[in-house]
C-alpha cells in the first residue's frame, strides 16, 4: 500500500489547473482501493509565515476543504485534515530542526525569493520547509505530488530524513516526489507561457473553480491564440491553442474531434469546462451552506491519522534521545 500526501494552501481560490492536476489523482486513486493511502492536506500553518487575516484563513481553510470534496475527495477513503489539527506535524517540526542546518533553509529559492520581497520577514518563513518536511515525515509517505516550485522543499525532508535515519537509526521513510498525473499542467489562458496559478496578480487567464459560467465563457473567450488559424497541437509554434486543446482533452477525456476555427475550438473548452464544473459548484454550495460539517469532517479526518503520526513522533523521540 502507497502512502501519499497531496498538499493545498488555504490562500486564493483553487483553480482548474489545480483540479485537473491535483485533486483529479486524488480522487482517481480512491478508485483503486487497496493501492495507495491518500491524505489531503489542507496546509493553515503555511499561511501564518506571512500577513494574513485571522478570520479570512479559517474561511478559506473550509472553503478548500469544501471545494476538494465537492470536488469528489470522499473522506471516508481519503483522510481530509488542516494541518494545525495535527498536533503531530509540529511536534515533529522541532525534532527535525535539530536535524537541519541553518544554511540548508536559507538557501531554499522560496524564502529567498519571499523574504527579499520588502516587508518583515516572520522566522517561521524560514522554517516552513523543516514543517512541510515534518507535514510528510509524520505520515510515513511514500509519495509526494509536487510542482516545480515545491521539489527543492521536497528534497530538503529527502535529505533530512536519509540524514535522521544515517545519524539516529532507521527512523523515517524517504519519500518520493512524484509529477502531477498524466503531465497535465494547465497553462495560463492570457500568457500561455506560464502556468495557471493562483499566485499571478492577474486573473485574466486562470479558471477559478468557483468562477461563474460568465466570468469562465469571458477568461476562455479572450485566451491568447495566435495568427496560424490552424487548430492543431504544436506546443512550441502555438502554445495558446495547444493549451486549450489540453484543458478540452482533460475535461471532456476524449480525443477533440476535427475543429475548424479558433471561435470553435473556445466554444467547445468553454462547454466542456461547464459541464465538469458544474456539478462541483453545485455540491460547494451545498456543503458552504454547512461549515459545521464540514469543520467535522477535518476534525475526524485529523483523529484517524493521528494515531500513525503520534507513532512517528515516538520514534523520533526515542531515536534522538528523549524519554518517554
Ligand atoms: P498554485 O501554483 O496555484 O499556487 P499550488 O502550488 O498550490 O498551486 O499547487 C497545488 C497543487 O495543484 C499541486 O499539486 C500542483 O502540482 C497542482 N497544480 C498547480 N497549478 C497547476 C497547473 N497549472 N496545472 C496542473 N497542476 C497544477
Ligand atoms: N508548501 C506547499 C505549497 O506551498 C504546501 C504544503 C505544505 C505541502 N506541506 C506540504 C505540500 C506537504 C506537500 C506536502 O504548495
Amino acid at each position: 500500500m502507497t502512502r501519499r500526501l497531496t498538499g493545498f494552501q488555504p490562500t486564493g481560490h483553487l483553480h482548474l489547473g489545480n483540479l485537473i492536476g491535483a485533486m483529479r489523482p486524488l480522487v482517481g486513486a480512491q478508485e483503486r482501493p487497496g493501492t495507495t493511502h491518500s491524505i489531503a492536506m489542507i496546509a493553515d500553518l503555511h499561511a501564518l509565515t506571512v500577513e494574513h487575516d485571522p478570520t479570512r484563513l479559517r474561511a478559506n481553510t473550509l472553503q478548500v476543504a469544501a471545494v476538494l470534496l465537492a470536488a469528489g475527495v470522499d473522506p471516508r477513503r481519503t483522510a481530509l485534515i488542516a494541518q494545525s489539527q495535527v498536533p503531530e506535524h509540529t511536534e515533529l517540526h522541532y525534532l527535525l530542526e535539530c536535524a537541519t542546518g541553518y544554511g540548508e533553509a536559507a538557501r531554499m529559492i522560496q524564502f529567498k525569493e519571499k523574504s527579499s520581497a520588502g516587508g518583515p520577514v516572520r522566522l517561521s518563513l524560514l522554517t516552513y520547509p523543516v514543517l512541510m518536511g515534518s507535514d510528510i515525515l509524520v505520515h510515513d509517505s511514500d509519495q509526494v505530488p509536487v510542482g516545480d516550485d515545491q521539489s527543492q522543499h521536497l528534497e530538503l525532508a529527502r535529505a533530512i530524513a536519509t540524514r535522521f535515519n544515517a545519524r539516529y537509526g532507521d527512523t523515517f521513510t524517504v519519500p518520493e516526489g512524484i509529477r502531477p498525473e498524466n503531465a497535465a499542467r494547465i497553462m495560463d489562458l492570457a500568457d500561455p507561457a506560464r502556468k495557471m496559478s493562483k499566485s499571478t496578480p492577474s486573473a485574466a487567464g486562470r479558471i477559478g473553480l468557483l468562477d461563474p459560467p460568465e466570468t469562465i465563457r469571458r477568461v476562455i473567450a479572450r485566451a491568447v491564440t495566435d495568427t496560424a488559424g490552424v487548430v492543431r497541437a504544436d506546443p512550441a509554434g502555438q502554445p495558446g491553442v495547444t493549451n486549450l486543446l489540453a484543458i478540452l482533452r482533460a475535461c471532456s477525456d476524449r480525443e477533440p474531434g476535427e475543429l475548424s476555427s479558433y471561435g470553435a475550438l473556445k466554444r467547445e473548452v468553454t462547454d466542456a469546462v461547464e459541464a465538469l464544473l458544474a456539478p462541483i459548484r453545485a455540491r460547494y454550495a451545498e456543503l458552504a451552506a454547512d461549515p459545521g460539517h464540514v469543520g467535522r469532517i477535518l476534525t475526524e479526518g485529523a483523529a484517524r491519522v493521528r494515531p500513525r503520526a503520534a507513532a512517528t513522533v515516538r520514534r523520533t523521540r526515542a531515536a534522538i534521545g528523549l524519554l518517554d
